[in-house]
């Protein structure tokens, strides 16, 4: 795996920066990166703000009024690029009014031919296109554009894992550790795999040397980030595994929690639900997707396991952990999927009884094998399939808020409550829990004892 050091590569122009701002600004201009899609463009994101700042630009919510826009875009669904297409399109605006307006469209979409050639032709108000392989080269791309280069569109691809990018995080305790990049499963709705590439992994020690930064500045929650954390290591020249990894960071020093997603089933083993069992650290919760309870439908997404096999694995983590919080993602509507193969998923849901679930109705991409599968179902079929499953998960969350009732459970205060004077926590599972506190409460660990499950769950501390 060739390595790159960021900082030899890009300085130079992040050294240039500051004079080249001030030329053209005549003052310290400000930055805004509207972020759409998964964790991974969250800490995406995260860098890229990180080298804005030390280029010296100040970050600003707002897109209106900012020196540059950035959009870091998600192409996993037909929604999630239009809704893109549709705030783009309203900067025109903004630009005309703004000399000096920079704007740029990263990520996921970017990374496609097709949306990088829409970009060119119809909206040439966008200045700067590139995808997820050359993130670390924006403040070059920067340099050129503001230095009178044209329009720069760029989507080479590379297997690079550049290290020792700043990251501006957005939160205060909790972090998002990337572990992995990219995704060789290729299920056949998915566009992942064609806009991130292939699967490579970051070396050990800079993911734990992350960690114990992470740690020392008093991160409470770190959770750790791939498409398919599961195959973290394979093909490297290290030998480690994600359960050993998931070991070595447990063993760092601090009073702090340990997540992690996405985990796939057909990789999913007993040697790593053994290291979460453990693991102190390690949240007593496992995002495990399914997508289908359908045998038929399972190996028509390419997903290499079926429901038995998945249904075992959730057996082995409920005999392990009998506390754990189980949440999935599921595709309603897959090509070819009958109310039969959907009354599986009904049943599987039925079975396992998630915490919570992540759905969603199958969107056709374009280059994927799905995309030139027939369709059976209707639009309106879908949609009532859609809210049963939504209906009978409402069912089992009722179901299991109302078990802890009269329960203790410690929550990492993160938030504001919804009413003045109570404060939110997250328990080591999915729960957010509210109770009496105030501000000063944020970033620590406080036991609560659970009252009540109404829209929200409302608790009384303990300590
Ligand atoms: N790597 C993760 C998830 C990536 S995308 C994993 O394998 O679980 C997040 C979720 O979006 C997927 O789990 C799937 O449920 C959903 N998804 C992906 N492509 C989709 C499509 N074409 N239509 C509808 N949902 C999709
Ligand atoms: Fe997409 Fe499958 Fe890879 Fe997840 S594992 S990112 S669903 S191809
Ligand atoms: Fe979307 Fe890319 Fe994530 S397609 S779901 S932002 S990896």
């Amino acid at each position: 795996m060739e390595l790159l050091d960021y900082k030899e590569e890009q300085k130079i122009y992040i050294s240039r920066m500051p004079e080249l701002l001030n030329r053209v600004y005549g003052r310290t201009p400000t930055a805004c990166v509207i972020t759409y899609g998964c964790q991974q463009n969250v800490s995406d994101s995260e860098r890229m703000k990180g080298m804005l700042c030390e280029m010296g630009y100040t970050l600003s919510d707002e897109a209106e009024g900012s020196d540059f826009v950035l959009y870091n875009t998600c192409a996993v669904r037909g929604h999630a690029e239009d809704r893109v297409y549709g705030n783009i399109g309203a900067m025109k605006h903004y630009k005309r009014r703004h000399s000096g307006m920079i704007i740029a469209l990263c990520g996921c979409m970017a990374q496609q031919e097709s949306v990088k050639e829409r970009m060119k032709k119809s909206y040439p108000y966008v200045d700067l296109v590139f995808g997820t392989h050359v993130q670390y080269r924006l403040p070059e791309f920067l340099y050129k554009r503001l230095s009178g280069s044209p329009r720069i569109f760029e989507i080479g691809e590379s297997e690079k894992i550049v290290e020792g990018i700043p990251v501006h995080r957005d939160g205060d305790f909790k972090a998002w550790l990337p572990i992995m990049y990219g995704c060789n499963n290729f299920c056949s709705y998915c566009i992942v795999p064609y806009v991130r590439g292939r699967e490579r992994s970051r070396r050990p020690e800079d993911i734990i040397a992350e960690a114990k930064e992470l740690v020392a500045k008093g991160y409470k929650d770190i959770t750790l980030l791939g498409q398919n954390v599961n195959s973290y290591g394979a093909g490297c020249d290290f030998n480690l595994n994600f359960a050993g990894l998931l070991r070595k960071i447990n063993a760092i020093e601090g009073d702090f929690r340990i997540r992690f997603m996405t985990s796939h089933p057909k990789d999913c083993t007993e040697e790593l639900l053994d290291a979460m069992r453990d693991c102190e650290k390690v949240a007593r919760h496992l995002h495990l997707p399914f997508q289908s309870g359908s045998d038929r439908i399972l190996s028509l997404m390419n997903r290499r396991y079926t429901r038995e096999k998945y249904l075992s694995l959730i057996n082995a983590a409920k005999s392990r952990m009998p506390d754990i919080s189980l949440t999935s993602d599921i595709i309603v509507g897959f090509p070819g999927e009958t109310y039969e193969d959907f009354k599986e998923t009904l049943s599987l849901v039925k079975e396992v009884e998630f915490s919570s679930l992540f759905t969603f109705i199958f969107s056709p991409r374009n280059g994927t094998p799905a995309a030139q599968m027939e369709d059976v179902a209707t639009r309106e079929e879908k949609g009532k399939w859609f809210d049963e499953l939504l209906k009978t998960q409402d069912i089992i969350s009722k179901k299991l808020n109302a078990d802890i009732v009269g329960k203790n459970y410690r929550v990492l205060c993160d938030d504001y409550g919804r009413k003045e004077g109570k404060m939110a926590g997250h328990t080591v599972g999915t729960a957010v829990i509210e109770f009496d506190g105030d501000e000063t409460d944020l970033g620590k660990f406080i036991t609560v004892r659970v009252d009540a499950v109404t829209s929200v769950i409302e608790g009384t501390r303990i300590n």
